[in-house]
């Protein structure tokens, strides 16, 4: 039924529109598909549910609670967790929750620093992390743009964290999760991984998994997954009632009923064998771009990729990475302007760019249509571009999304 408020209908409307005609390489979007849209407009979202499956604080839960059971198994066994919490609003909270489950405030957490890959939720000082625990920052080293694990091991061993936390919000390659556990083990840490990035590639079995080796694994649903806005943790068994505690009643109320839906629905797609195919073609495609630019002579932090980003680092091109992202905006090309390791500029106006293949490789992009879309990138920011040059690329792009509507 369509909705009555023409005020919101109209604005979905054209946010649909500008969707379909936008070539988006935000490394963190994607397109939600029908199934789980409608699972997020279900009338799970009229029902309150405080609690867990059993144990809810308000009665008419029977059926809440199968879904919810469903989407905890299918959860685990995605994953091959031992335990899985679906409760958590978001990436932010959820990694707030785990902090507040395994560490007294003021205890060391050791995670990569923002400007080098990181999440602002992994310690940045204007982050709650960052306020309530002594932050240890790990870099990646300067001449390979990549972790050192060596380094690493000697700063753990030195500051003796409570908490390591591993993965990345622009980091291009793969993240060795044994070496972390190890590492964490050694010195007596929790070992939590971030997986919101990778975590459709994980699961369509194109990265390795870190459930064996972390303690607890943090995702976000609605990226790489596919899913709806909303978290996932998952942990090992001796953690399960410390994790749901500080989910809720730690951190939470109610939980989105219906974005638990939703999840549920993402996480079944992804365990069908087409998921495997979209998580390697999201990184063939990504690969592809890197080599790409590289023959323009652009430089990519650490070089390539083994994911489904990279961070373009421009200060050769001589334009900066919010300049680069309007004239993109302007070609009808969206990317996430990014800071470079040890940038010199500010993060509202860094010296790279992030770019990412998961929503176009679900629109059905091949190596060929990123190929051609690195080709474009690299003129625009290579070149002195006038308004004329941008409308013909914009023509070009509108006329090539054409084949690829957002379904
Ligand atoms: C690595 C990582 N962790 C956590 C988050 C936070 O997720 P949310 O935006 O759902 O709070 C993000 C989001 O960009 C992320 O990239």
């Amino acid at each position: 039924m369509p909705i009555k408020d023409t005020a919101v209908r109209e604005l979905i409307r054209r946010e649909a529109q500008r969707q379909n005609e936008t070539l988006n390489l935000i490394a963190s979007e994607n397109y939600a598909p029908r199934d789980v849209l409608e699972a997020l407009g279900s009338p799970f979202t009229n029902k309150y549910a405080e609690g867990y499956p059993g144990k809810r604080y308000y009665p008419g839960n029977e059926i809440v609670d199968q879904l919810e059971n469903l989407a905890i198994n299918r959860a685990k066994k995605l994953f091959k967790a031992e335990h899985a919490n679906v409760q958590a609003l978001s990436g932010g909270g959820a990694n707030l929750a785990i902090y507040l489950a395994l560490m007294q405030p003021g205890e060391k957490l050791m995670a990569l620093k923002l400007s080098h890959g990181g999440h602002l939720s992994h310690g940045h000082p204007v982050n709650f992390s960052g306020k309530n625990y002594k932050i240890i920052f790990y870099e990646v080293d300067k001449a390979t743009g990549r972790l050192d694990m060596d380094k690493i091991r000697a700063q753990a061993e030195i500051e003796k964290p409570k908490v390591i936390i591993a993965g990345a919000s622009a980091y291009a390659r793969e993240i060795n999760w044994k070496e972390f556990s190890v590492i964490a083990k050694s010195v007596g840490a929790y070992l939590v991984a971030d997986i919101s990035h990778t975590a459709g590639l994980i699961a369509g079995g194109a990265l390795k998994n870190p459930c064996p080796y972390a303690d607890v694994v943090m995702t976000t649903t609605h990226k790489s997954l596919r899913g709806p806005r909303g978290a996932i943790i998952l942990c090992k068994k001796e953690l399960a009632s410390v994790i749901d505690k500080s989910i809720f009643p730690g951190f939470q109320g109610g939980p989105h009923m219906a974005s638990i839906a939703g999840i549920a629905v993402a996480l079944k797609n992804a365990s069908e064998e087409k998921f495997k195919t979209y998580a390697k073609s999201t990184i063939i495609n990504s690969k592809a771009m890197a080599k790409e630019f590289k023959k323009f002579g652009i430089d990519i932090i650490s070089g390539g990729t083994d994911t489904h980003l990279m961070v373009l680092d421009l200060s050769k091109q001589n334009i900066s990475g919010k300049i680069a992202e309007e004239l993109l905006v302007a070609a009808g090309i969206t990317v996430s302007r990014s800071t470079i390791p040890d940038d010199t500029r500010s993060p509202m106006d860094p010296s790279g760019i992030r770019i990412g293949t998961p929503a176009m490789t679900t629109r059905g992009f091949k190596e060929k249509e990123f190929i051609r879309t690195a080709q474009i990138i690299s003129a625009i920011i290579t070149g002195k571009n006038s308004k004329k040059d941008l409308k013909v690329f914009r023509e070009e792009i509108t006329k090539l999304l054409k084949k690829f509507p957002v379904k």
